[in-house]
């Protein structure tokens, strides 16, 4: 049994300590805005945050989120106004939308840690991020627009 602090609510699971924790999500608890890419940390389609850092849920085993706090795409803002979400909106960022989730939450851990990070810094942590899509440009405006913009 694991127990941790899930999108601020307390949850125990009952699952093999060594199931990753992307399928914990999605299949334990229905959380399925976190998405599944290549299993093996190369595309951030996965990114959660894990005690407020970006972490890929894809190589994360259940045992190593015991005591953390979790917070998932569902648990980001209430009603989804988190500044980060209202910029990817006012840029009209996704296309397919399939990795979008994992680059709102790699960018909102990115302007918690750093409010106002130069374009360079946006690019070189958003590069950890893939999008088949190649929405990176309106990825890299949204997040100035959420750092001028929000209070994080
Ligand atoms: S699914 Fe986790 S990094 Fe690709
Ligand atoms: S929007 Fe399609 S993969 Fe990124």
């Amino acid at each position: 049994m694991t127990r941790f602090k899930l999108n601020g609510q307390p949850v125990t699971v009952e699952a093999d300590e060594d199931t990753q924790l992307l399928w914990v999500l999605r299949d334990h608890l229905g959380l399925t805005g976190t998405k599944y890419g290549c299993g093996a940390a190369q595309c951030g389609a996965c990114t959660v945050h894990i005690d407020g850092i970006a972490s890929y849920a894809c190589i994360t085993p259940l045992l190593a989120v015991e005591g953390t706090e979790v917070t998932t795409i569902e648990g980001l803002s209430e009603t989804g106004d988190h500044p980060v979400q209202k910029a990817w909106v006012a840029e009209d960022v996704p296309q397919c939308g399939y990795c979008q989730s994992g680059q709102i939450m790699r960018a909102a851990a990115l302007l918690a840690e750093n409010p106002t990070p130069t374009r360079e810094e946006i690019s070189q942590t958003m590069r950890a991020n893939l999008c088949r899509c190649g929405t990176y440009g309106r990825i890299v405006k949204a997040v100035e627009r959420a750092a001028n913009e929000g209070d994080q």
